[in-house]
């Protein structure tokens, strides 16, 4: 297999997540139609060169190099497709804001696994990119459906394979994702969670996952009302989020079935019919401004399709 030419680009669209859905903790997530949008070029230089262009003032923090998230999965890719490493050039129009609990780093997981891939013309399958991308990211909630989209739920079966089953997700059901300026890295908030948990919780949220799975697949608010609820990860992260149960009770009282943590947090996902969309959002931003805190709050739908690359037109 050959390198690509010095300046061949493509480009490589990703969606957001939310992920830990509701009781799914570390494995039920939905891509939704916000995204990232990477465009990706072999520039001169050698395998330790990796140029990152922010296209926008969200992410001005995050740094080009060999250790960057993107770069380190395009290497991947090249490893096993047995292809030196070359230098690349990467510009993105960031939608999806970091540290917010919307998947931006499994966007860039994998924008640089599918651009590496389309680079060298897609010799790995989809199934190799979703177990590099698990493991890299670590657990599968956000770079499962920012990779194939949709509610997916991935199981790491006792034979340790991991399983990928996609869910339905009615269409009546919107979702509103209450995003504030502050920002919480996971790291931080898997280091407040417990080794153990009760028995007494985990069977809470295996019935609550079951209510939630079938709530989303039939559109009846009464189970998802009754299935969005964690005991695994919520009780120990809401502390880490400023005014978050304000903003909870406030999505509620407006007519939510649901709330939750989105991801890690610190944003915050609601689950509504769509005619109560704009009362949720407005409901959760006043509530978050009364503590001090602002944020937007975008309806957002499922996005079913995943990633997906094109060549320089
Ligand atoms: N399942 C992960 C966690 C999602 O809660 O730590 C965050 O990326």
């Amino acid at each position: 297999m050959l390198q690509p030419p010095i300046g061949k680009k493509v480009f490589v669209e990703v969606p957001s997540t939310t992920a830990n859905l509701g009781p799914g903790f570390d494995c039920l997530g939905a891509a939704l139609d916000l995204k990232n949008i990477f465009s990706i070029k072999r520039i001169n230089g050698n395998g330790e060169r990796f140029e990152l262009i922010m296209e926008s003032t969200e992410g001005n923090h995050l740094r080009g190099g060999p250790e960057n998230l993107f770069y380190r999965a395009a290497q991947r890719v090249w490893k096993e497709a047995q292809i030196e490493p070359f230098a690349l050039e990467a510009r993105v129009k960031l939608a999806v804001p970091p540290a917010r609990g919307l998947g931006s780093s499994a966007t860039a997981i994998v924008a640089g696994l599918v651009g590496a891939n389309a680079l060298i013309g897609n010799p790995l399958s989809k199934e190799k990119l979703l177990e590099f991308a698990i493991d890299i990211e670590g657990h599968p909630d956000n770079v499962v459906p920012s990779l194939i989209g949709g509610l997916c739920f991935t199981a790491k079966a006792a034979s340790e394979r991991w399983r990928i089953i996609r869910c339905d997700w009615d269409d009546s059901i919107k979702a509103v994702v209450a995003i504030p300026s502050l920002r919480l890295s996971t790291s931080e908030a898997r280091r407040v969670m417990p080794k153990n948990v009760p028995i007494s919780d985990a069977v809470i949220n295996l019935g609550s996952l079951t209510l939630l799975l079938n709530g989303l697949r039939t559109g009846k608010e009464d189970l998802i009302a009754e299935g969005m609820h964690d005991r695994l990860h919520e009780p120990y992260r809401w502390k880490l989020i400023k005014g978050g149960l304000t903003v909870k009770e406030a999505a509620i009282n407006a007519g939510a079935f649901g709330c939750a943590i989105s991801g890690a947090g610190p944003s915050i996902l609601a689950l509504c019919k769509k005619d109560l969309g704009k009362r949720v959002s407005q409901a959760m931003v006043r509530a978050w401004e009364s503590q001090g805190v602002a944020s937007r709050a975008p309806l957002l739908n499922l996005q079913t399709t995943g990633s997906y690359w094109y060549p320089e037109k």
